[in-house]
């Protein structure tokens, strides 16, 4: 490893992989890729409520500096409103606002965390965690969710996984890409473990169908210490405001928020016109989230069309958020097939092992993708696979 005096926190020698290098030069080509990996809601077509977002942001006390460590009180109050509309309790105390979920990720792990320390994550999983956790010098541990029709918490691994230098859990309800809830008997078993509990909620409020068995958000007062992460990035479509928050609860919470205070008067990150409009903001996420809702349903419905008849490619269920996993056969590794389909179908999918899929052979399509993409996508995919 040669680092040339800087840290070993950032990956120096990591080189593009062949799918990346492939889609550049298909789009130095001008070819017309279908994109089935759009997750950035402000380029997929929606509808923003553009007048009340936009006037929000000029809040005539957006002139002002006047931090608060912890978040302006209109924004961490803002807060507590998103979750007494979803029949949870939040007082604002519990609250802190920060610039995104990704950064709420670092102030928690900066809390609880010296170096060398670990965390646990769900895999397959979102890939940030890696990053996240290595530029706070912590090590991510894996916990395997395995898939018998529905994905499940395998807890003997988990309990494997667990070792005197583990700080936190993480959960990710709904998980991404697998779109699985977090089950109430499963959160019983894990408030035992006695580990400190990180639950990204970003995906929360996109669920398909009403399930009593699930847990629908930690936010409310744990028996274990507990932050709720979550933002506007995914619940109302606005990644590009960059407001994210934490809740916690449980033992010893005060002392956490004041260690969380601690952190984020270091940097004052949040904007103060985001934090002034927030209330408006959540307001306009909710149209947003429903368009979302719909694209999503929409592409999740058309799947199960075209994949009716007997086919080679099965779709895992799913139970919310953006993505959607199929299984291909494995005649190909799972990079192959996305190699194959970018290079002659002009179609672009994510292969499995992005979210580090135990075995092949799975690709990860997005259920934002416009639904004409997404159809012809779909219909490509299956030509090639037949
Ligand atoms: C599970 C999960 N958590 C967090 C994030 C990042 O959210 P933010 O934009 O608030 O940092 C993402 C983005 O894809 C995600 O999938």
């Amino acid at each position: 490893m040669h680092s040339h005096g800087f840290s070993s926190r950032i990956a120096w020698d990591s080189r593009p992989n062949p799918l990346t290098v492939l889609l550049a030069w298909k789009r130095s080509e001008n070819a017309r890729v279908l994109d089935l990996t759009e997750s950035n809601p402000t380029r997929a077509g929606f509808s923003y409520p553009q007048e009340q977002i936009l006037t929000a942001l000029a809040h005539p006390q957006a002139l002002r500096y006047h931090p608060e460590p912890r978040g302006l009180t209109p924004a961490r109050e803002a807060v507590s409103q998103y979750y007494k509309q979803r029949g949870v309790e939040v007082e604002p105390a519990r609250v802190i606002i920060t610039a995104s979920t990704s950064e709420a990720y670092a102030y928690v792990f900066k809390l609880l965390c010296n170096p060398g320390d670990e965390v646990l994550v769900p895999c397959p999983s979102y890939p940030l965690f890696d990053h996240l956790a290595a530029m706070e010098s912590v090590r991510v541990k894996q916990y395997p969710l395995r898939y018998d029709g529905a994905w499940h918490i395998d807890f003997p691994a988990l309990a494997a996984a667990i070792t005197p230098r583990t700080r936190a859990l993480v959960i990710v309800n709904p998980n991404n890409p697998t779109g699985s809830f977090l089950k109430r008997e499963e959160w019983t078993r894990i408030g035992e473990l006695g580990v400190p509990i990180i639950s990204d909620e970003v995906f929360a409020d996109f669920a398909f169908a009403p399930d009593a068995t699930r847990v629908a958000t930690l936010a409310e007062p744990q028996n274990v210490l507990t932050f709720v992460l979550s933002g506007l990035s995914k619940i109302a479509g606005l990644p590009q405001m960059k407001l994210g928050w934490i809740v916690a609860s449980g033992p010893h919470h005060e002392k956490a928020l004041d260690g969380l205070e601690w952190i984020a008067d270091t940097f004052l990150s949040v904007g103060t016109p985001v934090q002034l409009a927030l209330p408006q903001l959540l307001q306009a996420g909710g149209e947003v989230r429903a368009q979302i809702m719909e694209r999503t349903r929409a592409n999740l419905a058309l799947l199960h069309g075209l994949l009716a008849v007997s086919s080679p490619v099965h779709v895992l269920s799913v139970e919310g958020g953006w993505n959607v996993t199929l299984q291909v056969p494995r005649t190909l590794s799972e990079e192959q097939w996305a190699l194959d389909l970018l290079a002659h179908d002009d179609v672009l999918v994510q292969p499995g092992f992005f979210y580090d899929f135990e075995s092949e052979a799975f690709l990860v399509l997005s259920l934002m993708t416009p639904s004409d993409v997404f159809r012809e996508g779909l219909q490509r995919i299956l030509a090639r696979i037949r």
